[in-house]
């Protein structure tokens, strides 16, 4: 079985910025469709549910270029679908099929819609009775009440109000009122039951309002579409980050420390998922929201409290609340969340059977689910997911406990974050940062404890050397800030097997010049290069662990790295290193001139006005004057190991 081995985290700190929300990708995709004119929407969510709804799209005949960057436009047909008659596979995506069931039955075409066999067990009857109501001719083609579907032209009426149930899901109400404005005429739904999960209509109600049709709503009883309201393309249209998905990340600043910041969702966002944050603070966890983002961190003292509370309104983000409930301090209840049952799995008991892995005492009900955590975690559970997103990126906060913990099918995240898991890594992986001056031996001693320790190494030296280079190469004055940045934030630089290629040419010897090193100190003098070098380098944070070494590693790109050294060496032993390293290499040397290039270098890394060359206070002390590598790397093991790794 594929899976993943998450091995002990004990901090998590960064920031994240989050992929375009599920439920507005997908909805701002029909929704442009069924409009006259042409949208463009930036920053989709690129995974499995939304290629589902563009690859439906495009099976019924609507106009998608990518343009690029996770842009699209897409060519409104008014709801008058060029294609007639179709099979649609819908995969398991949800806020797929049910809102394309609700317009393709008010469409006058031959569709069958059909999806993965749990897709064949999430209900739609619901919405199916809905669209019979007012005469549209919907059939199920297997199980009554469940996909798959097929469904074909009819005349609808629309006289009487629609009655819908509203407690299994809310994306049938969503569907209903995304469609029905396609008949011009006069709707009125009544719900014949409470309505869960309201913030999701909401969503619905503000994503119709930018496309300029309105709903009157009478509480969650009663909503009304005026006749006469077309859909019309606001033109060009940002989703946001996704509310849900932020919930893991703000989860581990919340259990590991802190702060970790989410970027692209904030206090203004249409998403309900963002109230998370706010069960998050009844923990205990410090939260601040500001325009764009949200951070989280660990409560001021002692640990996370426990919590009893009615998730109906973020159904989705409480299943994290259910694995962050394993770091509270005492029993904690989640009510009200019986939808978990009908979704990707049975979230109820996948979630039940899982949290008993790492030791909890779990109760479940129809609609609640009660977690009691265990003092301390079971190590080496092994996660089964479910074929569910949520199961693999929630218990990924559970490695957080200190305890390795797999996590089987991990792919499944693909569903509405592929790259979750290099996200988490960005956040929770452990970093030992080694800082020091030119030559005192700190890449072959990173090089060697990553080596021990299983782990990543970044030589972060090699990319300014990468960009004095490429500047050079192309011309560019060593001074010219903007000119360098610009090179530097697209550096075509790959390392593979132990080479450095630059633009597929293998530089490796190239960026160790006299000219070359000289040119790398002085641009990265620069904040502006420094700055377009900075995400480039905390991408290098992954699974299991990462040694970097450079200048500012502890300071600057890692500052919560879970070990700091700063590693230094006189400058008269660091020039005679230097000079037998290069009469071995048979090349020309000059004890004094290397020297003096080294006391010079080291000025101007020490002297600059961003990240200097320092030792901070929190970087333990190792000085190689009298030491061999074999010294200095037990040196830098003995100091990890003192960091319980
Ligand atoms: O470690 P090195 O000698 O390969 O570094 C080359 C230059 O890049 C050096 O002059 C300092 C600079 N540098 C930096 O400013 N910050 C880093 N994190 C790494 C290197």
């Amino acid at each position: 079985m594929n899976h993943l081995d998450l091995p002990p985290l004990t901090y998590a700190s960064g920031s994240v910025r989050l992929p375009g929300s599920k439920s507005i990708s997908n909805r701002m995709l029909l929704l442009a469709t069924l409009a006259e004119g042409t949208t463009e929407i930036r920053d989709l969510l690129d995974s499995d549910d939304t290629q589902v709804m563009l690859a439906a799209l495009q099976g019924v005949g609507v106009g998608l270029t990518a343009l690029g960057g996770n842009c699209w436009r897409v060519e409104g047909c008014g709801g008058v679908f060029p294609v007639k008659d179709a099979d649609l596979f819908m995969g398991n995506a949800g806020t797929a099929i049910r809102p394309l069931t609700a317009a393709l039955a008010l469409s006058g075409g031959h569709y069958r819609l059909s999806g993965v066999p749990r897709m064949h067990e999430r209900p739609i009857g619901d919405l199916v009775d809905g669209l019979l109501q007012i005469g549209a001719d919907v059939r199920y083609t297997g199980n009554p009440g469940f996909p798959p579907l097929a469904i074909h032209p009819a005349e609808v009426n629309l006289t009487a109000p629609i009655r819908l149930r509203g407690d299994v899901s809310s994306q049938f109400l969503t569907a209903l009122l995304m469609a029905l404005p396609l008949t011009g005429a006069a709707a009125v739904i009544e719900m014949t039951t409470e309505l869960i999960s309201r913030p999701y209509i909401e969503i619905t109600l503000n994503l119709m309002a930018r496309f300029g049709v309105t709903v009157e709503r009478e509480g969650w009883q009663r909503f009304t579409i005026a006749a006469g309201q077309r859909y019309r393309s606001p033109g060009v249209l940002h989703v946001e980050g996704d509310a849900s998905a932020a919930s893991y990340f703000l989860a581990a600043g919340a259990i590991g420390g802190g702060p970790v910041r989410v970027e692209g969702v904030g206090r203004d966002s249409i998403q309900g998922d963002v109230r998370f944050a706010n069960a998050l603070q009844a923990m205990g966890a410090r939260i601040e929201w500001g325009e764009q983002h949200i951070e989280a961190r660990a409560p001021a003292t002692g640990r996370l409290k426990a919590f009893d509370l009615d998730l109906n309104h973020i159904p989705d983000a409480a299943m994290t609340l259910a694995v962050a409930a394993l770091f509270a301090d005492g029993r904690c209840v989640l009510r009200n969340i019986a939808s978990w049952r009908v979704k990707e799995t049975d979230r109820i008991a996948a979630m039940a059977t899982e949290l008993r892995k790492l030791g909890a005492v779990v109760e479940e009900g129809a609609d609640f689910i009660a977690v009691t955590p265990a003092p301390t975690f079971k190590a080496g559970a092994a996660i089964d997911t479910y074929d569910d997103h949520r199961m693999a990126m929630c218990f990924s906060l559970a490695a957080l406990g200190g305890v390795p913990v797999t996590i089987n099918d991990p792919q499944c995240v693909n569903k509405t974050f592929p790259d979750y898991f290099d996200a988490f890594a960005e956040i929770t992986a452990p970093v030992i940062a080694i800082d020091g001056p030119s030559a005192s031996g700190k890449g072959t001693v990173a090089e060697r404890v990553a080596a021990a320790l299983g782990y990543h190494y970044l030589d972060s030296g090699s990319l300014y050397r990468l960009t004095a280079l490429a500047a050079l190469r192309a011309g560019v004055a060593l001074d010219d800030e903007t000119g360098v940045s610009a090179l530097a934030a697209g550096l075509p630089a790959s390392f593979e097997g132990g080479r450095i290629l630059l633009a597929g040419d293998d530089v490796t010897d190239a960026i160790r010049s006299e000219e070359v090193s000289a040119g790398a100190s002085k641009v990265a003098a620069l904040p502006a290069v420094r700055a377009a070098l900075l995400a480039r380098q905390r991408a290098y944070r992954r699974f299991p662990g990462l040694v970097a070494d450079g200048r500012d590693m502890g300071s600057v790109v890692f500052p919560a790295a879970t070990a700091k050294v700063f590693l230094t060496a006189s400058a008269a032993a660091r020039a005679e290193r230097r000079y037998k390293q290069l009469i071995g290499k048979g090349m020309p040397a000059n004890m004094h001139a290397l020297l003096q290039d080294l006391q010079e270098r080291d000025a101007r890394d020490a002297q600059r006005s961003v990240a200097p060359l320092r030792h901070c206070d929190d970087a333990d002390l190792v000085d190689t004057t009298e030491m061999n590598i074999e010294a200095a790397v037990a040196a830098v093991m003995s100091i990890v190991e003192r960091q319980r790794l």
